[in-house]
């Protein structure tokens, strides 16, 4: 492991890779990504030169909401291997100089957890319902839902069970919330972290951190909108409670314990900035999703007033900034970037925003380039999802019958949901799932694009000018730096479409700046040496549309 990762503070300058296991390498054949497909792929990882890695939930799960219903918290899905793999596959990392994450899912169980099925089975009233959001109905005989709250993917968020009684679950049925008040809940979850910080993992991702806490008077919503906003003094019913701060510093003093020590990131959707600092105090979380950037449009004042508010935010709690651009939950950038950003819904981040919008992916690819490349020049931590490095599109023709997300069946099927950023990665350009799975293997769990060749990573391998020898030759460039990491920018004025700044300078003063033109004429480029750019400069010189370059000024 190199000095750097074996840092106490690692978790402050990481790029951090996030593996979705169902679709990242497939080595056994029957179609779905494994544990032993992840192993095998660790040399792509360290010569991409990540950090770490985050895998998404490769637990036991019914598999309602691809993996993020868990059946069983301290087990490996017979899908994904074992956890004899899991420990092997913690040790490679280790020794290739990769930190793992993995991913907790704490709001909700699977409904087919050993204690909401003993709660289902105890009945009304029985102390092992407590564990969960159980209610009595509204309506003459119960009939109807407690309150208003929807779940997130669509429909009400309660379901009947058969002795009458709802429970909550703010996602699919198949995710009942628990009640983080309760011991159990708690001791049962922090089992959980020390079980695998035990076996050497480093971090978790935390799963909706935002919504673990509820108001316990279970309001009816009356069309309260999510986020509030900036100025809201009141508070959302169960998003963004401020109980939660609590749960995170027990947390934290876990993680604590260890050395060197494990790290939390949480997935907090909330929209507003000092919000989401909030999460990261010195005594709660070590980093959190910095959402904003990745909702920001391409578009100069934008994508400024997001980076200035980052940091002077993480700044206000002595908190490492955080970018990312995609995970599994959202439209991929290529395909983001490839519609007209004027005028969105200032959420947009799924295809459903897009669909309407004539999409130019040679455009798009270009710009997720560029904004690889920014955001990889900004002080803190970054997170790339798989297929990213590949400058993979959304899949956007994904026939209806063989969606699978729980948006697509939740909305009615007005909604595709998330299945377009999650469809099996392409490594090699021939075989017949481009080398996800061996050939003569089942059909991948979703289907893959016919003209996606070219994004393999064998493709891309040593080509220059591909996206994959960009990434590649960025994180290299990144590491040796090495000031890139920390610190914070000073900006320069590149006129009104360009983001310019500079980082602070080295002992010898040399001062790596960051130029990104996301104006339509080309720009001039200030004297010094050029270390890397997205895109070929202009003949000139000059630094055309949508191209970020790396200087040393
Ligand atoms: C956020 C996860 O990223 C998403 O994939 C999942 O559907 C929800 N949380 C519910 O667990």
């Amino acid at each position: 492991m190199d000095g750097r990762n074996a840092r106490d503070d690692w978790w402050r300058h990481a790029v951090v890779y996030q593996i979705y296991p169902r679709s990242f390498a497939d080595a056994n054949g029957d179609g779905v990504g494994d544990v032993a497909g992840i192993r095998a792929k660790l040399p792509h990882l360290a010569a991409l030169g990540v950090d770490a890695i985050w895998i998404s939930p490769w637990y036991p799960s019914p598999m309602v909401d691809a993996g993020y219903d868990v059946s069983d918290y301290r087990d490996i899905e017979p899908v994904f291997g074992t956890l004899g793999e899991a420990d092997a596959l913690v040790a490679e990392a280790h020794a290739a100089g990769i930190k793992v994450i993995i991913d907790i899912v704490p709001n909700h169980t699977s409904d087919q957890h050993a204690l909401f099925r003993a709660a289902l089975a105890a009945g009304p009233g029985s102390p092992e319902r407590e564990l969960y959001i159980f209610r009595e109905g509204r309506g003459s005989s119960g009939e109807l839902p407690p309150n208003d709250w929807q779940s997130n993917f669509g429909g009400p968020a309660w379901t009947r069970v058969a002795d009458g009684q709802w429970y909550l679950h703010l996602f699919a049925p198949g995710q009942p919330d628990v009640d983080w008040r309760h011991p159990g809940v708690r001791a049962e979850f922090e089992q959980t972290l020390r079980f695998w910080f035990d076996r050497g993992v480093d971090g978790f991702r935390i799963d909706v951190a935002h919504g673990m806490a509820k108001d316990w008077e279970l309001p009816d919503l009356d069309g309260l909108e999510f986020p509030l906003p900036e100025d809201a003094e009141h508070d959302h019913p169960h998003w963004d409670q401020p109980g939660v701060h609590e749960i995170f510093r027990e947390w934290r003093r876990v993680a604590d314990e260890y050395r060197p020590s494990r790290a939390f990131c949480g997935e907090i959707w909330v929209g507003r900035a000092h919000r989401l600092a909030a999460y990261l105090r010195p005594d709660e979380l070590h980093t959190a999703f910095n959402f904003d950037f990745l909702m920001a449009p391409w578009l100069p004042g934008e994508l400024r007033r997001v980076i200035d508010a980052t940091i002077a935010s993480h700044a206000a709690v002595g908190a490492p900034p955080t970018w990312v651009l995609g995970n599994h939950d959202v439209c991929r950038p290529v395909s983001r970037y490839a519609r007209d950003q004027h005028g969105l819904d200032p959420m947009a981040r799924n295809l459903v925003h897009y669909q309407g919008r004539p999409a130019d992916l040679a455009l798009g690819g270009r710009r997720a380039r560029a904004a690889a490349l920014l955001m990889l020049a900004l002080p803190g931590g970054a997170y790339v999802y798989q297929g990213e490095e590949l400058g993979l599109p959304e899949a956007e023709d994904i026939p209806a019958e063989a969606l699978q997300d729980p948006v697509w069946f939740q909305s009615g099927g007005t909604d595709k949901g998330r299945d377009g950023c999650r469809v099996p990665l392409p490594w090699t350009a021939a075989g017949e799932s481009f080398g996800f799975s061996p050939d003569g293997a089942a059909a991948p769990w979703l289907p893959q694009p016919s003209d996606w060749a070219p994004f393999a990573a064998d493709a891309q391998d040593g080509v220059p000018g591909s996206t994959l020898e960009l990434y590649r030759a960025a994180l290299t460039l990144r590491r040796e730096l090495g000031e890139l990491g920390d610190g914070s920018l000073e900006w320069l004025d590149g006129g009104e479409n360009v983001l310019a700044f500079a980082r602070p300078a080295d002992a010898d003063g040399v001062r790596f700046q960051c130029w990104t033109n996301l104006g339509s004429e080309p720009v001039e480029l200030p004297a010094g040496e050029v270390l890397l750019a997205s895109d070929a400069l202009d003949a000139d010189r000059k630094l055309p549309s949508d191209v970020t370059v790396w200087l040393h000024g």
